[in-house]
């Protein structure tokens, strides 16, 4: 295979530049050309593709964001949108095609596959939700800035007795939420996997003020059956009841930016320095994924169609120690 490209795609997650840079040095190192791909499939079918040579991705690894941009493509759901795109493939007698990205970006892969496109997909979003690997580009660092807000808000709840509703990111996934209320010793979460009634939060509240508890944390996905919102304004209009006077947080896009952790740098180099492997070995229609240590080889197919469990013996747990 002489010529490859790499494209980020859908929501970006810090680590994708790691991801990126590894696999345009590795293309290189095995004698390819190697072109970047800007703002994803929108990108494609535009044919924005631009040689990348090892000085262009100097100095990116410890950078958020991806400096290929990336972008949400409707018109790469229509047919019309994906032959547009193989064609700019063709055009530039590209052999193989690496895409990062989330759920979406991963669809996306998996068409260009079935159209006879050879493509690796690498697991990027900060929602951990895709099956078949255990972390996914970007978790790692969007949790340990989520962590770092609800330790921040943790000490004002102390000083002035106060309960906090804390939304984090996460879609219909729970993983953000869940971790981040372990890690962070919240008094509850709520999580989309997990119904969850008002009344039991205000009840749950109202007891961890009994038990004398200085602060209360609740953390909320953004997916969970209740918004943040709505839980903090059904608390606020029950002050008497929950004991605590309540504020909302909800801390949004704050968690996709940042310089990634060395997790996440890591996962990523290993990402796309195999990712580069694969195509040259001639592999097609996989994602990359990590199970405990070891990195292996998912379909796509499986990787987006099915739904990702979470631990819910975690969820338990949380409960447990909330105490
Ligand atoms: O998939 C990553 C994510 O940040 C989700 O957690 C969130 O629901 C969504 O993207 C937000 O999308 P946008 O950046 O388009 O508002």
């Amino acid at each position: 295979m002489e010529r490859i490209a790499v494209l980020t795609s859908g929501g970006d997650s810090p680590g994708m530049n790691a991801a990126v840079r590894a696999a345009v040095r590795m293309a290189i190192e095995m004698k390819m050309q190697v072109f970047g791909v800007r703002r994803g499939f929108a990108g494609l079918i535009g044919g924005e593709f631009e040689q990348m040579t090892a000085r262009s991705v100097g100095g990116i690894i410890q950078r958020g964001g991806t400096i290929l941009q990336t972008a949400r493509s409707a018109e790469f759901m229509t047919e019309k949108g994906q032959l547009e795109a193989i064609r700019n493939i063709n055009r530039l007698g590209i052999g193989g095609l690496i895409v990062i990205g989330g759920n979406g970006s991963l669809t996306g892969a998996l068409a260009l596959h079935e159209k006879g496109v050879p493509v690796i997909g690498l697991p990027a979003t900060i929602d951990n939700d895709i099956s078949g690997t255990g972390m996914a580009i970007g978790v790692d660092t969007a949790l340990n800035t989520a962590l770092d807000a609800i330790d921040k808000i943790k000490d004002t709840a102390s000083s002035h007795s106060r309960a906090f509703v804390i939304e984090v990111m996460g879609r219909n996934c729970g993983y953000l939420a869940l971790m981040s209320a372990l890690a962070g010793g919240a008094e509850m979460v709520l999580i989309p996997e997990v119904d969850v009634e008002l009344s039991k939060v205000a009840t749950e509240l109202r007891d961890a003020y009994v038990r004398g508890k200085e602060h209360s944390i609740v953390v909320v996905a953004e997916g969970a059956k209740h918004r943040a919102t709505d839980v903090a304004r059904y608390l606020a209009e029950r002050k008497g009841e929950a004991g605590f006077e309540v504020r909302l947080t909800i801390l949004g896009h704050v968690q996709r930016g940042g310089s990634p952790s060395a997790f996440d740098r890591i996962l990523a180099t290993r990402f796309g320095a195999r990712a580069v492997e694969e195509l040259a070995k001639g592999t097609s229609g996989k994602m990359i994924g990590v199970r405990g240590t070891d990195l292996i080889l998912v379909d796509l197919k499986d990787a987006v169609c099915e739904k990702r469990g979470l631990d819910l013996y975690l969820y338990e747990l949380q409960n447990t120690l909330s105490r």
